[in-house]
């Protein structure tokens, strides 16, 4: 289960103001559910729930059973929408260090030269037994032509190429049904490919091949993940409030001159979670002169860098908390007969425990200084409550967006810098 509480970020605000919020969010609700609202073609992240393909579930788990029994390696090649939410839920259920089964490494999330070469460095590494490492390559771009991707999967393709007699089987392409570069490829070498709904942009394509297959991959349960999203489907579609509650909270706020929504977490795993969140909110509604910029920190750590601005600064920032109230792994501090260092006081307590208290004290404190804090608290950190934890988010941000009567579902703003890049590049 997964609790949101937005006591703290309501305790700012008048009833009339979250009331006339609220209005606004049913209203955007509507809109969404019939379909009436700016960019309504891109509602595809809701139909594929409202009605699974089963089949492609199967596919990407036959596939992914493949890879995971001969992969040393597997590259994700991808940016943006075509990696963060992998990233995000792959990280979250990952171990720290020494997972099982295929390493899972990025590409074409930048273009960094350096990182190239020293990614096929790596790759050309030997394994443990002095053997070539058995590398398989996922890229993803829904236009096909994105240069970041682009770019490095023309590399990593050369190098596969001379590394291995048949590359055919080693290459995933997820992409559009037809049209772009991509395609081209793929019809020319006959690589495997996965198609990426029409209906389903970027950044609310986790739960397609686009995120489910280097998911499962990465040894994770995507039936769960998915399924439970499409539960959260249904429980919303029938009782939005929870959805409608948060996407109001934060308009109200919006609307009280908040500028910044620091997404924040206790757990690192979280981190990534923190960065899918960045793109989700941050491209649906930073336009049209609007929106809230979505930060993002990992706390305890940051509450050494950031915590004494978000305590004392500028009071235009709103946080939001993603915690995890019990986990599998903890660890306890032991007591020790001379207490030298002064922590006998924790000694039989777990860090989890212990974790859990600096949230409690820091979500207090920060809401003392000013801050409006919302708390998003999961059960567990598993598949299922990641995709309870997804579609929620992509409903709240569709309302809230739909609220700030911004297109949720553009980004037309990302093609200036693009525009610059390709004159300075000479592109024809
Ligand atoms: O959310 C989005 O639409 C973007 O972030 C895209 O995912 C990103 O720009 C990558 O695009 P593409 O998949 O076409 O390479």
């Amino acid at each position: 289960m997964i609790e949101v509480d937005i006591s703290r970020a309501q305790s700012f605000l008048s009833d009339r103001e979250f009331d006339k919020s609220f209005k606004k969010a049913e209203e955007a609700f509507k809109q969404v559910q019939k379909q009436q609202g700016e960019g309504a073609e891109w509602l595809g992240w809701r139909t594929l729930l409202a009605g699974p393909n089963d089949a492609i579930l199967e596919q990407m788990g036959s596939l992914s059973d493949t890879i995971r029994a001969d992969a040393d390696v597997f590259v994700v090649c991808g940016i943006g929408g075509s990696y963060l939410g992998s990233r995000a839920v792959i990280e979250a259920l990952s171990s720290f260090f020494g997972n099982s089964g295929p390493e899972i490494l990025y590409a074409g999330q930048h273009m960094s030269g350096r990182y190239l070469r020293e990614l096929i460095s790596y790759l050309e590494e030997p394994d443990s037994e002095g053997e070539h490492k058995s590398v398989y390559l996922n890229v993803i771009s829904k236009s096909g032509t994105t240069l970041e991707t682009a770019l490095s999967f023309r590399i990593l393709r050369s190098w596969m190429k001379n590394r291995y007699e048949n590359i055919k089987d080693r290459i995933i392409c997820t992409t559009s049904a037809e049209g772009g570069a991509l395609n081209k490829l793929i019809d020319e070498h006959n690589y495997q490919k996965f198609v990426i709904p029409e209906d389903v942009g970027g950044r609310f394509s986790v739960l397609t091949p686009v995120g489910l297959l280097p998911i499962a991959v990465a040894g994770i349960d995507i039936r769960s993940l998915f399924y439970e999203a499409v539960s959260k489907y249904e429980a919303l579609e029938n009782d939005p409030e929870p959805a409608l509650a948060y996407a109001a909270t934060r308009h109200a706020h919006y609307e009280q001159g908040k500028t910044i929504d620091l997404f924040t977490t206790f757990e690192p795993q979280l981190e990534a979670f923190c960065g899918w969140l960045q793109q989700l909110l941050g491209e649906s509604e930073g336009k049209d002169l609007k929106g809230i910029f979505p930060a993002k920190a990992t706390y305890s750590t940051d509450l050494h860098s950031l915590g004494q601005f978000v305590q004392e600064g500028s009071r235009t920032l709103m946080e939001t908390f993603l915690c995890v109230r019990s986990m599998d792994k903890t660890l306890e501090v032991v007591e020790q007969e001379q207490d030298h260092d002064g922590l006998n006081y924790l000694a039989g307590r777990s860090f989890h425990d212990i974790n859990s208290r600096a949230f409690e004290g820091t979500i207090a404190a920060h809401h003392e200084g000013g801050v409006p804090c919302i708390a998003v608290t999961m059960d567990q950190l598993n598949a299922q409550h990641l995709g309870e934890l997804i579609y929620l988010y992509e409903l709240m941000t569709a309302v809230y967006c739909y609220s700030l009567e911004v297109n949720p579902f553009n980004q037309p703003g990302v093609e200036f810098y693009k525009k610059e890049m390709y004159q300075l590049l000479g592109k024809k």
